[in-house]
């Protein structure tokens, strides 16, 4: 029996102003290669990927020379204002796929996922969907702004963080961003709006997403020390 096959979508169209460094984060150098080079390959080297969506700003020109642009399975769309804009826009690319089909939606800025945690993804989804997440560690605080100062400790029992990729039904998702996409942050919000559980598969804490200045050398001892990918 073949191995059910998955879609997916990764957004690269963000404009990832928190770096400060010229350049979209998912452009920066890394290893060799630039963030978003490294965001694909684990899912272009997954033997049940099907086809993949990247999802560019209108004004991109980097992407059209990298080694991935040259893949049969890959496709682009040029993404929106928001992030959800973005996947809706990667999302409509795959129109022609069956509703229950699994799409994955990653971070273009996440360099560092590893094939056991897709796997882990994929063994986890059903109906309702699931997301790659970490449990949280640290103590938390809810702070007041300018200087920052503790307004109170808050519990972190029950609280995961969300990263991706996520997995949800092709159809369902489709429905879910259209309906709610205006304010989620994630694919799962919206899936949670609209009526859906989804479940919590523990991430590698590797798997982070590139943000702050810093972020990038983090990134480049985990994909060299840890998935053994350096240049190449
Ligand atoms: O800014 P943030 O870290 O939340 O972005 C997460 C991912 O979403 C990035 O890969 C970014 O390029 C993408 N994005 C997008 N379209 C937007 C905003 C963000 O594709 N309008």
């Amino acid at each position: 029996m073949s191995l059910p096959r998955f879609l997916a979508v990764v957004v690269a169209a963000g404009s990832g102003e928190r770096m400060g460094a010229g350049v979209p984060k998912q452009y920066l150098p890394l290893a060799g290669r630039t963030v978003l080079e490294h965001a694909l390959q684990p899912l272009l080297d997954h033997p049940q990927l099907e086809r993949l969506v990247v999802v560019l700003a209108a004004d991109d020109t980097r992407f059209a020379a990298t080694a991935a642009a040259r893949s049969a399975r890959v496709v682009t769309a040029v993404g929106g204002r928001t992030r959800a804009e973005s996947v809706a826009a990667g999302l409509a690319e795959l129109a022609d796929a069956e509703a229950d089909t699994p799409v994955l939606v990653h971070d273009g800025a996440r360099p560092c996922l590893g094939r056991g945690d897709i796997d882990r993804l994929l063994a986890a989804f059903g109906p309702h969907g699931a997301l790659l997440a970490l449990p949280v560690r640290d103590t938390l605080k809810r702070a007041h702004a300018d200087p920052p100062g503790v307004t109170a400790t808050v519990d972190r029992a029950d609280l995961w963080q969300a990263l991706t990729p996520q997995a949800f039904p092709l159809g369902p998702l489709r429905t879910a961003i259209a309906a709610y996409g205006v304010d989620v942050t994630d694919e799962s919000q919206a899936m949670e709006r609209a009526g859906y559980a989804p479940v919590l598969v523990a991430a590698e804490a590797a798997n982070l997403k590139v943000t702050h200045p810093g972020d990038v050398e983090l990134a480049e001892l985990i994909l060299t020390r840890v998935r053994g990918r350096g240049a190449q």
